[in-house]
This record gives C-alpha cells, sequence and structure tokens, in this order.
C-alpha cells in the first residue's frame, strides 16, 4: 500500500510500525494478503501447510508454548515473507490465575482492581505465546436474564468507560512491544448487551439518541485508553448485523472516532450474515464486511473463498483490501512480533504465583457486596462461636467458583470455602459440613435433611448457594434468575431450625432474592470470585477484611421489571412512594380509579430489590456539607462538587463516593440521575474527609436530537452519597 494513501487522509506523518507495513504490503500477493485477513481456530489442527503458503494470519485458542512457536517458526522461516501470527485468546477474568467475573470485579468500583487483573491475566497468557485478548468485553446492559452480563462491567456507561479503560492499560501495559503486553480487544462493537428479551445472540433494537448517549461511551473510553482492536457483535443493530454494518465500522469507528486500528469479526459471524436474512450467500457476506470494514474473519474462511473473485470482478478495489490488511500488520509491528516472535517460558514469572494469588484474593474481597447485615449478624466473631454449620453446593467446589468462560484456569488451583473456613476456625470453633444439594441446579431434596441437622446443632449456618458457573455466560440466559433448584426450600427448611442464616451468593448475574430475603439474617453477594474466593469471603465474613464492594447493576425484586436501572428518565408520570398502590392494597371491585396515574407495577412498585450503587459496610458513613463552587458556571468551566464523608463506626473502612448529576431539560429527556464521578476514599474509625469532584461543562454533554454531543445550558441537580439513592444534594446552573 502506498504509503501516501494514508497520509492523504490524514495530517500526521506515518509511524514507524505504519511505514513498515505499507512497504511490507507492497511485497504480497492477494493471497498473502487474504491470508492475512483470515484467522482459524488451533486447538490441535494442523496448520502446518497452510501457514506456510501464507493463508493465516491469525490463530485462537492454541495455548500450548511449543505448539505456538512451532507455528511462528513456520510463519516467520518458511512461508514467502515471513510474516508473524497473532494468537488469540479469550482471556476474560485471568488466565491460569482466576479473578472475580468482570462483573464481580466491577462491583470493586476500582480501576487498580481491573488494570492488575487483566495485568496479571496478560503476563500469564503471553508465557503460552498468546499475544492478543479478546477483552474487555464492556457492552452495556440492563438485563440479568442476558447470561453474557456476567462478562460485562454492569449498566452504567461511565462506570463500564472507568473500569473498560483500566482493563485495556492492564492488557496491553506501557507499550505493546513489552513481552508481557498483550493487544486487547473492545467487545462487542455494538449494542450486543440490549438484545431483546436477554436472549443471547437476538436482535437489538436501539434508538441512534440512546446508542450514542448509553452503548458507545465505553467504547469511546477503550479507545481513548489505546484499545488496539474491535470486534463485531454476533448481534444485528437496527436490522444491520454488526459485522455487516458499514454505519458502526466505518462512519462512527472510522470516520467519527479516526480508529485506525483493526475491526475482527465475531465467531463464524461473516458467515451468520446470511442466516440474519441479511445477505443471500457467503459471496454477498463477504461483500458485506468488507465494505463495512470487518478486518479480520473470525473462525469461518469466506474471505478466503470469495475476495479473489470478488476483486477479479471489480467489486471489491485491492485498495481497499490493502486498507484492511494494513490495520492487521501494523499491529504486528506494533507488538514487535517481527523482532521477538518466539516466547520463552522462563522469561515470565510461574503462573498461580503467590503475588497473582494475593491479587485475585484483594480483587475477591473489593468484589463481594454486602447486601444485607440485620442486627450486625456479621462479622461473626471466630472466638465468640462454638459452631459453624457450613451448608451448600456452592461451598466447597473449586470449579464452580471460578465463573464462566475460563479455558485456561483450573480448580484444583482453587480455594474453596470450606477450606478457608477450616483453616480460619483453627481450634477455635467447630465447622460442620453438608452440601445439602449434590448440584445448584438440583431439584432433590435428598441432602437437605443432613444439612438441616447440621444447622439445628450449630451457632450460624453459612449456607452458599447461587448458581453454578454454566448458568451463566454466553449462551446461557435465563428467563427466571431465582435461586434454581430446590435451593429456596433448602434455606426455609434451615430457617426454620431458628438457627440465624449468613447467606453467601455466588452467581454470574444479579438474582431475584425476595422470596428468601427475610429467612436469611446477612446476605454476601460474591459473584463467581475466581481462585482466590474462599479466604476472601471467608476473611470478610468474620471481620478480617472489610466488605466494600457496592453493584455495578441494579437488582431486581422480579424478573418482570427488566429492564430495571437507575438512570431510568422520568417519564411524564414518574412514581413516588405516595403514588403507587400495591396489588393487595387494591379494593374488591375497584372502580378505574387511577391508581396514582404513574409508572409502576402493581406487585413490584417502582424501585429495585437493591439499587445500582448499593453495598454495605460493617461500618457507617455520614454524608454531609456539601458544597458546590459556584451557583452558575458558563460554559466551557469546570465547577467542584464537594461533600464530607465520615466514617462513623470503629474500624477501619473503605467507602465508593458516588457523584450523580441531573440535567433539568434537554434537547432530549435526560436521565433522572447519571453517575459522574466515583472515588474510593479509605477512613480511619471516626475520620471525616472532603471528597471533591471537578466537572467541566463537557462532561455533561449529551447527543441531541441531531446526535450533535451538546452541553446545554439550564439547571442541574447533582447528588453525593454511597448508591444511586443518594439524598445529600445541590443544584447549579450552566450560563450560555
Ligand atoms: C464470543 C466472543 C469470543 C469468541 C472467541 C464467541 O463465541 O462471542 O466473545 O471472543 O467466541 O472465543
Amino acid at each position: 500500500m502506498p504509503q501516501s494513501s494514508i497520509t492523504a487522509k490524514r495530517s500526521y506523518p506515518l509511524s514507524s510500525s505504519e511505514a513498515k507495513a505499507c512497504s511490507l504490503l507492497e511485497q504480497m500477493t492477494l493471497e498473502e494478503k487474504i491470508g492475512q485477513m483470515s484467522q482459524v481456530n488451533g486447538g490441535g489442527w494442523n496448520l502446518h501447510d497452510a501457514i506456510r503458503n501464507g493463508h493465516i494470519g491469525s490463530v485462537l485458542n492454541e495455548v500450548d508454548v511449543e505448539k505456538v512457536n512451532e507455528l511462528q517458526r513456520i510463519a516467520m522461516q518458511e512461508s514467502r515473507l515471513g510474516i508473524p501470527l497473532l494468537i488469540g485468546r479469550d482471556v476474560i477474568h485471568g488466565f491460569k490465575t482466576i479473578f472475580p467475573i468482570p462483573l464481580g470485579q466491577a462491583a470493586s468500583w476500582d480501576p487498580k482492581v481491573l488494570e492488575q487483573g487483566a495485568a496479571i491475566a496478560a503476563t500469564e497468557a503471553a508465557s503460552t505465546g498468546v499475544n492478543w485478548t479478546f477483552a474487555p468485553m464492556i457492552d452495556i446492559t440492563r438485563d440479568p436474564r442476558w447470561g453474557r452480563i456476567a462478562e460485562s462491567l454492569g449498566e452504567d456507561p461511565y462506570l463500564c468507560g472507568v473500569l473498560g479503560a483500566a482493563m485495556v492499560r492492564g492488557f496491553q501495559g506501557n507499550q505493546l512491544s513489552d513481552s508481557n503486553s498483550i493487544a486487547a480487544c473492545a467487545k462487542h462493537f455494538v449494542g450486543y448487551g440490549a438484545v431483546e428479551g436477554g436472549l443471547d445472540y437476538n436482535t437489538a433494537n436501539i434508538p441512534e439518541n440512546e446508542l450514542r448517549n448509553v452503548y458507545l461511551p465505553p467504547f469511546k473510553q477503550a479507545l481513548n485508553a489505546g484499545v488496539a482492536t474491535f470486534m463485531a457483535s454476533f448481534s444485528d443493530l437496527n436490522g444491520v448485523p454488526a459485522a455487516g454494518n458499514e454505519f458502526l465500522m466505518r462512519q462512527i469507528l472510522r470516520e467519527e472516532w479516526c480508529f485506525n486500528g483493526f475491526v475482527v469479526s465475531d465467531w463464524d459471524a461473516i458467515r451468520e450474515l446470511t442466516v440474519h436474512g441479511f445477505t443471500a450467500n457467503d459471496r454477498d457476506a463477504v461483500l458485506e464486511a468488507t465494505n463495512a470494514g470487518i478486518n479480520m474473519e473470525m473462525a469461518s474462511s469466506l474471505y478466503k473463498d470469495h475476495i479473489p473473485s470478488l476483486i477479479a470482478e471489480g467489486k471489491i478495489e485491492e485498495a481497499e483490501l490493502d486498507s484492511l490488511v494494513f490495520g492487521i500488520l501494523k499491529l504486528k509491528f506494533e507488538l514487535g512480533l517481527f523482532d521477538n516472535p518466539y516466547t520463552d517460558p522462563g522469561q515470565f514469572p510461574q503462573p498461580v504465583n503467590p503475588d497473582h494469588l494475593q491479587a485475585a484474593r484483594d480483587a475477591a474481597e473489593r468484589s463481594c457486596v454486602l447486601l444485607k447485615n440485620d442486627h450486625q449478624m456479621l462479622p461473626l466473631s471466630r472466638d465468640a462461636l462454638g459452631s459453624v454449620a457450613v451448608i451448600g453446593p456452592l461451598a466447597d467446589d473449586g470449579y464452580e467458583q471460578l465463573g464462566t468462560w475460563v479455558f485456561d484456569g483450573e480448580a484444583h488451583h482453587s480455594h474453596t470455602c470450606l477450606q478457608a473456613v477450616h483453616d480460619l476456625a483453627g481450634d477455635a470453633f467447630e465447622v460442620r459440613w453438608a452440601s445439602g444439594m449434590s448440584s445448584s441446579r438440583s431439584r432433590d431434596h435428598d441432602g437437605h435433611h443432613e444439612a438441616v441437622k447440621i444447622a439445628a446443632e450449630s451457632d450460624v449456618a453459612i449456607m452458599f448457594m447461587g448458581e453454578e458457573s454454566i448458568l451463566s455466560g454466553e449462551a446461557h440466559c435465563r428467563a427466571e434468575i431465582d435461586l434454581p433448584g430446590s435451593q429456596e426450600a433448602l434455606i426455609n427448611e434451615v430457617a426454620a431450625t431458628g438457627t440465624s442464616i449468613v447467606l453467601v451468593v455466588m452467581a454470574g448475574r444479579p438474582l431475584t432474592l425476595g422470596s428468601v430475603l427475610d429467612k436469611v439474617s446477612a446476605i454476601l453477594y460474591a459473584w463467581h470470585p475466581g481462585t482466590m474466593g474462599g479466604p476472601a469471603i471467608i476473611d470478610l465474613l468474620f471481620g478480617v477484611a472489610m466488605p466494600s464492594g457496592k453493584l455495578p447493576v441494579s437488582f431486581p425484586r422480579l424478573v418482570g421489571q427488566v429492564p430495571i436501572y437507575y438512570a431510568r428518565k422520568n417519564t411524564g408520570r414518574p412514581p413516588s412512594h405516595e403514588n403507587i398502590t400495591h396489588i393487595d392494597e387494591i379494593d374488591g371491585r375497584a372502580a378505574q380509579t387511577s391508581l396514582g396515574m404513574s409508572a409502576f407495577h402493581l406487585d413490584a412498585g417502582f424501585t429495585p430489590q437493591f439499587p445500582f450503587g448499593f453495598g454495605l459496610s460493617y461500618t457507617h458513613f455520614d454524608y454531609r456539607e456539601f458544597e458546590r463552587s459556584a451557583e452558575s458556571i458558563a460554559m466551557g468551566e469546570t465547577i467542584t462538587l464537594s461533600a464530607t464523608v465520615q466514617n462513623c463506626g470503629s474500624r477501619e473502612a473503605e467507602e465508593v463516593v458516588q457523584l450523580y448529576i441531573r440535567d433539568l431539560a434537554g434537547n432530549v429527556t435526560r436521565p433522572v440521575r447519571e453517575l459522574k464521578g466515583f472515588r474510593r476514599v479509605p477512613l480511619a474509625p471516626g475520620e471525616s474527609k472532603r471528597v471533591s469532584f471537578e466537572i467541566h461543562t463537557d462532561e455533561l454533554a449529551f447527543h441531541n436530537r441531531k446526535m450533535e454531543l451538546v452541553t446545554e445550558p439550564g439547571g442541574f441537580h447533582a447528588w453525593i452519597g454511597g448508591d444511586s439513592n443518594a439524598h445529600l444534594w445541590t443544584e447549579f446552573q450552566i450560563r450560555e
């Protein structure tokens, strides 16, 4: 590709990787170019000849370092141009050392946790020759039925953007060419989290304005953090599947955002353009995908089969093809693969080493969210307890605690809760154990008797319930999101013994817990906590550590409330506690009364069970003295919003201080609240701190009806507090 064709389109000069990619392109045959655009599945297939002949640019799912080195050797030494391979792998929440699922990590509200987790995952993955991961997944989702909510960072564009960018920094390190950096991939571009009915692969319909205000911002943040690649979603958006969506891939990503990296399709998704009913056959699918700007095809081989004839017939211009190949070669140069294609595992720290385990433990600790703690049931006292009943199918299952989409982590590395409680108890108290159920889904009651018996004999019952790993993740959606199998019955039976219950939930999504809420004294939501989940959870239950996680997603009372999220619109008839009626309060043969004429469900009201941002601690935080730096600011200025937060308890703790705003009137209606800042604040017992957020008027911008990104003058409300229901507030104006 002549350098001039790139420089013609932009004002700044070529980087050295870009210049090298250009000169390499000029030497390539059409077949070799198409080869670069093809990614094939490894995992045992003999790819040697195809690599030798320049037919493969990337391999995914090969993590045997010797095999990877051999593939790279063939690519470097036996193919005509010696172009190294991209080796891709899903490294979603850890490689060998497994961190909490992404939704759990998001509950830490701690970018450092996500950055460090991604950096450790990158180091471990890179030690096997992997140089590219398909993460972070930054699909906004407001639907816990969707199994992939587990892989997401939750419902909020701001939180997801900050945390997703942290993951990009973690994977990619200081520079891509460092030996422990791997290229990241922002996925799935875009709208996948809005699939109808929370059903995987389903269609998504998102008005452009909402797309730009809610679904796109995290991707823009990832881009700003330097993400090397994007992955197109499986789903169709407003009738156009992402793998053939020119508007998304060309207009937004390349033209508006000036992304100059490359886009990979999802698995087989170019072939699926025809299954969607978007194209009539494979050949048309290739035409649409290349027109849209999908640089690399994952898994299927349609590019190889159809691009040559499409070029011959002039349907695809070779210059266009060159620009797609260019992005792939550029990344290979940026990763330093031409100079260092081979991996020496001896140069890397041992995977699953004590430092990595400690980081995973810290992450799990920060990810757990304390949802309920009646009468300060928690923390449990090691010294005051005589006996503890440990119950539940997830108490001692090293595999299930790892969570979804783990291909390289191994259950034998896991530290389970049962092991951890034994370690902590020593001789101090007796630990009795019964799983009660053979799996989280089991419907039989055979094991209940033993569990009830040990609960009755013990001072407290800790029940480890929830979902096993396979109930969330890709293609694992649920229409009911309650505790599966006979779990509710078991909780009821244990509650009937009179022994207090501490419920620990491990799950890949928010579950509806309303039916067991009154039966238990405390609830710790642990998501799937990963390799070190056991010690992290037990430390929290016994007060060795302090719970500090906050929900990255609203928890519905009933599944019928979905989608329920804090940043809802006010509507013309906003609900309040005064204008709603419960179904049981309606008189028999009631006349057609308005029942408050507001937006609520008769059987669920309008609030979630637990709101976004919520999470308890063993201490209590007081918020006061909200101050603004000005009553009004001019466009282009910054306002400082600050409040005092005090730790009113007797234990050192960290609070996640959150700032929400509301734009009172907009060219399009604005959410009732939007997160605009957050900070983890460590506080000694009794200590107070001022926490300030500086908000520039640009940070209050949104896309209006004309899709322009604008900040509008007018009135704003702002709240600072510990969750999305924060009460302490002030108001300010933006002047013209
Ligand atoms: C998923 C992607 C993933 C790819 C490769 C697909 O099924 O949707 O998120 O990266 O597989 O494993």
